[in-house]
């Protein structure tokens, strides 16, 4: 016998049971729902697919997602914490062009370098592979180099040609790493130096346009040369002079080219080579070549202006980075010198090193635009480094030391820069002038 309840009782029941059943309902409802936002593009994250060293550390079709943590330690006792790589890449190149998916160590080479050698840096697009392979079996040496994939419906196509160059030289996984940056953006220049830098494995960086060839021993002469070594150590920027050759014909086997300085100046003298772009002299004439050639030591630039933009070795500590605002033909790499010269560092010019450009026919279509463009920005920029600058010194009680030398020189060329620093030194009772 079924024992009779309460009316009130068994109407609660009831509804508790009806309760119940609402519920789950709903439950169910949010939780198919949740389920299929998680098949929509944003959340769903999938890891890399960790493999050897030396090997692509993701698979392609993953190629959005990353689940590497950067772990945060604190001394001893304090909890270590994580941020995700995305998180820190978003902010570290937080004035790019936005999305845009970096992939750091795409490739990562199984060596382990000295941290006092010179690591390349260069940038490379899908037609430069085999000029690319030749730097990298010449040079035998650190490199870290960016590539841009587009993100369209090659990319994948564009990945496995990648795989392929990696994988046709075996200098490159014994030398190379690729970080590959994958976005809608073109030649966003100075982004992709920046990523280049930023996973360098040593301390100091060159940064080097990937048809240029090196033709010294440049890792011996800099073991050799202790006052060179010296001039790098303390931070300053380091310059291989450039060359090319007259008949572009003469200029495409790097194999022919002069190993060292001899041979070089014996060329030079024959006119067969010349300084890079002598129809541009600004672009390299602050190397000085005449004191060049007949020098065995560092020496000094002199005559630094804001068009030079010569190739040079920096301490990835401490130099400023280029300007990501630069995307495009024309000003990015000057502008990044000149970020880095009014910073206050100086530039050395090495004795017994040089690179000469391997020949190879320019598009110049897109560039003419982008040129312009690119020249008007560089004068707001100028400007705008100028007073970002000098207001950082004179705050950091340094506009009376010879760290704002260069500055004060470069700057004061911009009308009105002088009075404008004079006002705010004497209101802010900062010593010395500009
Ligand atoms: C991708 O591949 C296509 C077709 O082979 C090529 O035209 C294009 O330049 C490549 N793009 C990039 C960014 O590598
Ligand atoms: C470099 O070339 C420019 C343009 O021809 C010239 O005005 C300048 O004096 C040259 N500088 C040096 C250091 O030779």
């Amino acid at each position: 016998m079924k024992p009779d309840l309460p009316p009130t009782l068994a109407l609660l029941l009831r509804y508790l049971v009806l309760a119940y059943l609402a519920g789950s309902v709903l439950f169910t409802i949010h939780f198919f729902f949740l389920q299929y936002r998680g098949s929509q593009p944003t959340p769903s994250v999938k890891p890399r697919t960790m493999t050897e060293q030396g090997q692509a550390t993701f698979d392609v079709e993953n190629i959005m997602y990353s689940q590497q943590i950067m772990k945060w330690k604190t001394s001893e006792n304090y909890p270590e914490h994580e941020i995700e790589e995305d998180a820190v890449l978003h902010k570290v190149f937080s004035n790019t062009m936005q999305p845009s998916k970096v992939l750091p160590y795409y490739f990562k080479a199984i060596r382990d370098f000295d941290p006092e050698s010179v690591t390349i840096t260069t940038l490379i697009t899908f037609d430069r592979y085999p000029i690319f392979s030749k730097l990298v079996t010449n040079y035998q040496g650190p490199i870290s180099v960016s590539i841009h994939i587009n993100d369209d419906e090659n990319r994948d196509e564009n990945l496995s040609k990648l795989h392929d160059m990696y994988e046709a030289n075996p200098y490159m996984r014994e030398f190379v790493d690729v970080h590959v940056v994958v976005d809608k953006f073109d030649r966003q220049f100075n982004m992709w130096r920046n990523v280049a830098r930023f996973f360098a494995r040593s301390n100091y960086f060159m940064m080097l346009d990937v048809d240029f060839h090196i033709c010294t021993n440049l890792q011996r002469h800099l073991s050799l040369d202790a006052e060179a070594r010296q001039v790098m150590q303390s931070g300053a920027a380091v310059v291989l002079p450039a060359f090319e050759y007259v008949e572009q014909d003469d200029g495409i086997d790097s194999a022919t080219f002069p190993k060292n300085k001899e041979s070089l100046i014996r060329l030079v003298q024959e006119k067969k080579v010349t300084t890079f772009h002598d129809f541009f002299p600004k672009g390299h004439n602050a190397t000085d070549y005449e004191q060049w050639y007949n020098t065995n030591s560092v020496y000094k630039v002199m005559a630094y202006q804001h068009s030079y933009e010569p190739y040079v070795i920096l301490k990835k500590e401490g130099t400023p980075w280029c300007d990501e605002r630069f995307v495009g033909y024309g000003a990015n790499k000057a502008a990044c010198l000149f970020e880095i010269y009014i910073s206050g560092i100086d530039y050395w010019v090495l004795p017994q090193d040089f690179v000469i450009h391997q020949s190879h026919p320019y598009k110049e279509e897109t560039r003419k635009q982008e040129r312009k463009y690119n020249r008007k920005l560089y004068q707001n920029f100028q400007e705008e480094a100028c007073f970002r600058y000098a207001s950082t010194f004179m705050r950091a009680r340094q506009w009376d030391k010879p760290k704002s030398e260069n500055l004060k020189q470069q700057c004061n060329k911009i009308r009105g820069f002088k009075a404008v620093m004079a006002q705010f030194a004497a209101a802010s009772g900062v010593q010395g002038s500009a």
